[in-house]
């Protein structure tokens, strides 16, 4: 079936793609809109041509799958070129989205209409590359430098009123699109080539703040470096050399190592939201959202909830932790407002739907309940023996967890079937991942509500099963054991934490600990004390930290110290004293650590974590871990993640470092088969 279709309206001919479901630039798109044009030039009756999109969108971006692949004639430029050297003006009229080439091939017509609520923007550099037809060098010529910097670099999606005030769209409408679209195309008097515009001038001082601020945004990545020179190239050089300088570029960056992992990562995200065929069922509705304890945790999700247009009860055990709890949403939203990101109307009627409480019968209202009460089992029983008594039937009922066991929790209930893990990360309304964890009863359609209700907080939501820990703290876990091993053999807290960040991991694990509080991790390691293994290489340094108050950042000291909330470049006498102690104890003369071996054996760990756990069920499917290690524990995107990474290791190093891992690692560390998970 053809995917471009012409129609002609009196003297306009109307060129229509039709690629479902997004109307992707495909080799036929590109093709069929290279005939049309052509067929525009070449029908004297025709004096203007309209570009429209079939369905629910323009063009919302290109085929991903081809990036990885030669692309075929006609490329995206060549239609553009063909475009401009039409001497009939075409109109691009846009609806749903236009983003990448799709933004690309708008910039290239004479005039672009848009219906209200049209999202645009040009996403490539998320992808690891820049736009490749012309969108550097056409943007910049309507917003001005320091606009396009942000957009390109960010790939920030705008309104098309946005897009109006920026000259990116000449009209806006409410509706009758096409009909609009084909008015405008007859009033236009002739061509209007953007690529024969100049950049506007603007002050060197914005333009240089605009740059910095992208690349710290960007942590100074290959393609945003590789946009920014693009960009400039547009008031730099004539429009054709720019032009052909910017495809280079992305030619290049396309077959980049960066730019196949973040195409990996796309498709992982894409994929870990769709539940397995066994489990596929129509969710329970959700309106109002029941929430148990109004910490940390309770009022990040209240707020994520309140956001997405729910209602929202919250619970809380006395007055008290409930006022703070309303403070700590209020506060959120004074703070929104003042920084001009939430106009005071929608912050009054987003809290106007939360209803603070302490009257447990209020549940009964609940669609949706989830607990976020402190981390103790005891506690959690006694709150979900509450919550039975007064949800209404076929309320969904959650935990928010962290490493509790999901089941026995789901038992303290007479309802099991309901029952499911909602693992928010901190801040919750902030990270978008969420573990939707599976007890053994939870009933197909509660998974599902679990799942949609993610999506309608616009998370990512990852289904996982219920074994300590579940996908993430899992994997982490083993990843900072590994790292504390290195302690005891000769790195310092610094060592470690500068060679996992240089691998770009957002903070070092030791930092990261000092960061949460350690008492956490040390209520945790005593409570599995009895039942710990005594043949277990099990590094004690956080317990002696803990034992001198040393806490983290939220005492002055934990493994840095803190002045002014400013950490310590090295870690002190009293760590370092610890630390030596440590090796002695264990017989181990110590030894400096490179960095490269630091990455190596902390990687190495998680993957082994990864493949154990793959091989449980506990992830569904590989990919779905290095989407929860990527969007909530800092593991750099532009890697991929774990198991992406691992995949592109030399198999046979690989095996062989793993086996010196497990030596070092001593008794306790289990040794997974790496072979289902790398070759699926
Ligand atoms: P928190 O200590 O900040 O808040 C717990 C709240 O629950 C307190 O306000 C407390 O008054 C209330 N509460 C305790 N018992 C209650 C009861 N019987 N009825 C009603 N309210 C009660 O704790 P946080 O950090 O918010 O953690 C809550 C849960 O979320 C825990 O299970 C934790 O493991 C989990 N979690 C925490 C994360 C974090 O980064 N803090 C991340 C993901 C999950």
């Amino acid at each position: 079936m053809t995917q471009v279709h012409t129609e002609a309206i009196g003297d306009v001919l109307l060129i229509e793609i039709n690629n479902p479901p997004i109307n992707a630039g495909s080799l036929g798109v590109r093709q069929g809109l290279k005939d049309a044009i052509a067929q525009l030039a070449a029908e004297p009756t025709l004096r203007a041509g309209v570009i429209i999109g079939a369905g629910s969108t323009f063009v919302a971006g290109s085929d991903l799958r081809e990036f990885g692949q030669p692309l075929h004639e006609p490329q995206l430029p060549d239609v553009l070129a063909a475009i401009e050297g039409c001497a009939k003006p075409v109109v691009a009229a846009l609806h749903g989205a236009a983003l990448g080439g799709g933004l690309e091939l708008a910039l290239a017509c004479d005039a672009r209409i848009a219906l209200a609520g049209t999202v645009l923007g040009l996403p490539e550099v998320t992808l690891g590359i820049i736009p490749g037809a012309g969108g550097t060098q056409r943007l910049p010529r309507r917003t001005g430098w320091v606009r396009a910097i942000q957009m390109v670099c960010s790939g920030e999606r705008i309104t098309a009123d946005t897009a109006r005030d920026l000259r990116l769209v000449d009209e806006v409408v409410a509706t009758e699109l096409q009909a609009n679209a084909v008015a405008l195309a007859r009033q236009l008097a002739g061509k209007c080539r953007i690529s024969e515009e100049s950049v506007p001038a603007e002050e060197a001082a914005a333009i240089e703040q605009a740059e910095q601020a992208a690349l710290r945004a960007g942590k100074g990545r290959p393609a945003v470096v590789a946009a920014i020179e693009a960009l400039r190239d547009a008031a730099r050089l004539p429009f054709a050399e720019g032009l052909a300088r910017e495809r280079a570029v992305f030619q290049q960056l396309r077959g980049s190592a960066e730019a196949h992992a973040l195409r990996h990562q796309f498709f992982a995200e894409r994929d870990a939201v769709r539940l397995p065929a066994d489990v596929q069922a129509t969710p329970r509705g959700v309106q109002t959202v029941a929430i148990i304890g109004a910490g940390t945790m309770g009022t990040g999700i209240a707020i994520a909830a309140l956001d997405a247009g729910l209602s929202v009860v919250l619970l809380e055990q006395d007055e008290a932790a409930l006022e703070r709890g309303r403070q700590r949403v209020a506060d959120y939203y004074q703070g929104r407002v003042a920084a001009g990101k939430l106009q005071a109307n929608a912050a009054a009627a987003r809290q106007a739907r939360l209803q603070p409480s302490t009257d447990w019968t209020q549940l009964a209202r609940a669609d949706l309940v989830i607990e976020a009460v402190f981390e103790d089992l005891a506690v959690k029983l006694d709150v979900f023996r509450t919550i039975d008594a007064h949800a209404r039937v076929g309320a969904v009922l959650a935990t928010n967890t962290s490493y509790l066991d999901v089941d026995a929790i789901a038992r303290a209930t007479a309802r099991p079937q309901d029952v499911l893990g909602l693992h928010f990360f901190s801040p919750a309304n902030v990270m978008k991942l969420l573990e939707v964890v599976r007890g053994a009863q939870t009933a197909p359609d509660v998974l599902a509500t679990g799942m949609a209700f993610g999506k309608q907080l616009r998370k990512l939501p990852v289904l996982c099963g219920n074994a300590f820990g579940f996908i993430g703290n899992r994997v982490y876990n083993a990843y900072r054991k590994q790292c504390e091993f290195m302690l005891e053999d000769g790195a310092w807290p610094e060592d470690v934490d500068q060679a996992l960040q240089g691998f770009g991991f957002a903070m070092g694990p030791f930092s990261v600990a000092d960061l949460s509080g350690l008492d956490i991790a040390w209520r945790m390691r005593k409570a599995q004390a009895a039942t710990r293994d005594p043949r277990e290489r099990y590094v004690a340094i956080l317990d002696h930290l803990c034992e001198l108050g040393r806490l983290g950042r939220k005492t002055g000291a934990g493994y840095y110290t803190y002045a002014d909330g400013r950490q310590g470049k090295t870690t002190d006498a009293t760590v370092r004293g610890i630390i030596e102690a440590a090796s002695a104890q264990r017989g181990l003369i110590r030894r400096p650590l490179e960095p490269a071996e630091i990455q190596r054996r902390a990687l190495l760990a998680m993957v082994n974590e990864a493949a154990l756990l793959l091989a449980e069920g506990v992830a569904q499917r590989a990919s779905d871990i290095d989407v929860v290690l990527v969007q909530g524990y800092g593991f750099p995107r532009w890697e991929g993640g774990p198991v992406f990474w691992a995949r592109q290791q030399d198999r046979a190093r690989l095996e062989q470092d793993l086996q010196r891992l497990a030596a070092t690692s001593g008794h306790g560390f289990r040794l997974a088969d790496l072979t289902p998970m790398l070759n699926p």
